[in-house]
């Protein structure tokens, strides 16, 4: 008999991809989270320069020291005593997440996650033996977590809080205030902070508020290039923290993982981070602008709302249309009108009456894609 571990069995395909795989040639797209620009051409030349010049080998685990060295002093305003060591370079964002997990989550222990999430968090802390441990990031809240909602839930066995802002699905960005809150619950608990910030550099409003430098040095910050710099495609990311121990913890993690990252992509990221580094702000006014649009059209829908989102590339409205639940509704307006939006509860259950919507496609797109779900919702509301 085929057996399969009873980890393998327990995760399932994410809702995003499922919807995905459906969708036809004309369907318009604001399904998957990736920028639809490319990297700056600075660095896709670099990438080939370092290939030319036989960066094709293996790195140290950790990553290039001259890449480490610049992304210590891009966040050393926030901790002034980082080093290249205190940086590990990760193939993805995804790769650095379970770098994390794996370094600090015994069987047994429970990891609290915000929902709704992106789909990766929880399965990750289920591959790596513990439980997930879901608070509420309610639409009430600004998606915002309450800490009394929290201090119900944590309990002996909780290792580690997850934040992500600005949060995939939800677009929520965080104050200072709202953070400093956080950090206290989390110094309180003595937890481990594992802090998401792959869409630090898409904020619309002020600046971004990262855990960072607030306080509690018990902390990853996770990372990526992906959104950065258009790169999904390259799989690069990095994990930091402020704490010496931990970074030997994830050294391990990460060469048992993988090895290390791709060698002449490491140049190429060096090279766009000192030669490109207006690039995710062009893309960020864009993405603005669409924000914008977008959110206009569906706040002017019947029997639809959404807050305006702070940052990433995510609108997450509450879309209720009666007898269908936030999945059937995403197929038909997919079988009806050939637009691809992703069902609240992908994010998990408490997803359940919103849809999402990644803007990552041009505003003529997304005006076509709005037009359409309006008819959609029209018709069926009959
Ligand atoms: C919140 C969040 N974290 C991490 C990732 C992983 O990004 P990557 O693996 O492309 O670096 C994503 C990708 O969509 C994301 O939305």
């Amino acid at each position: 008999m085929v057996k399969f571990s009873e980890r393998a069995n327990s995760i399932q395909p994410t809702g995003v991809r499922r919807m995905f795989d459906m969708a036809g040639d004309d369907t318009i797209q604001f399904g998957l989270g990736e920028p639809d620009f490319q990297p700056p051409e600075i660095a896709i030349k670099a990438f080939t320069q370092a290939m030319e010049e036989g960066k094709n080998k293996y790195t140290t685990t950790a990553g290039l020291p001259e890449l480490r060295k610049k992304i210590a002093e891009e966040w050393s305003n926030l901790s002034p005593n980082l080093t290249e060591s205190n940086v590990c370079i990760t193939m993805s964002g995804t790769n650095a997440l379970l770098d994390v997990f794996l370094a600090i989550v015994d069987p047994g222990d429970n990891v609290l996650i915000p929902e709704p999430y992106f789909p990766l968090y929880p399965p990750d802390v289920v591959i790596c033996g513990g439980e997930p441990n879901l608070y509420p990031c309610n639409f009430d809240n600004g998606f915002v977590p309450k800490i009394a909602d929290l201090e119900k839930l944590v309990n002996d066995k909780t290792v580690a809080i997850l934040y992500n802002f600005p949060s995939n699905p939800t677009g929520a960005t965080l104050s200072i205030d709202e953070r400093d809150k956080l950090v206290d619950f989390a110094i309180r608990h003595d937890l481990w902070i594992i802090s998401d910030e792959v869409y630090d550099r898409i904020i619309y409003n002020g600046s971004h508020v990262s855990f960072l430098g607030a306080g509690h040095d018990k902390l990853f910050l996770i990372n990526s290039f992906s959104k950065t710099f258009a790169m999904t495609g390259w799989r690069i990311g990095y994990i930091l923290s402020p704490d010496d121990d931990a970074m030997i913890q994830i050294n391990k993690m990460q060469y048992y993982v993988t090895a290390c990252s791709n060698d002449a992509m490491q140049y190429a990221v060096l090279s766009a981070l000192e030669n490109a580094p207006d690039y995710p702000n062009t893309m960020r006014d864009e993405f603005q602008l669409r924000r914008d649009l977008i959110c206009s059209r569906l706040n002017a829908m019947d029997g639809v709302t959404c807050h305006i989102p702070e940052g990433a590339f995510y609108v997450f409205p509450k879309v209720e249309v009666n007898g269908y639940n936030s999945k059937e509704l995403a197929l038909k307006i997919l079988q009806l009108g050939g637009v691809l939006c992703s069902p609240g509860t992908a994010f998990g259950e408490a997803g359940e009456g919103h849809l999402r919507f990644a803007y990552t496609i041009d505003r003529d797109g997304i005006s076509e894609g709005m037009d359409r779900l309006e008819e959609v919702l029209i018709k069926l509301r009959g």
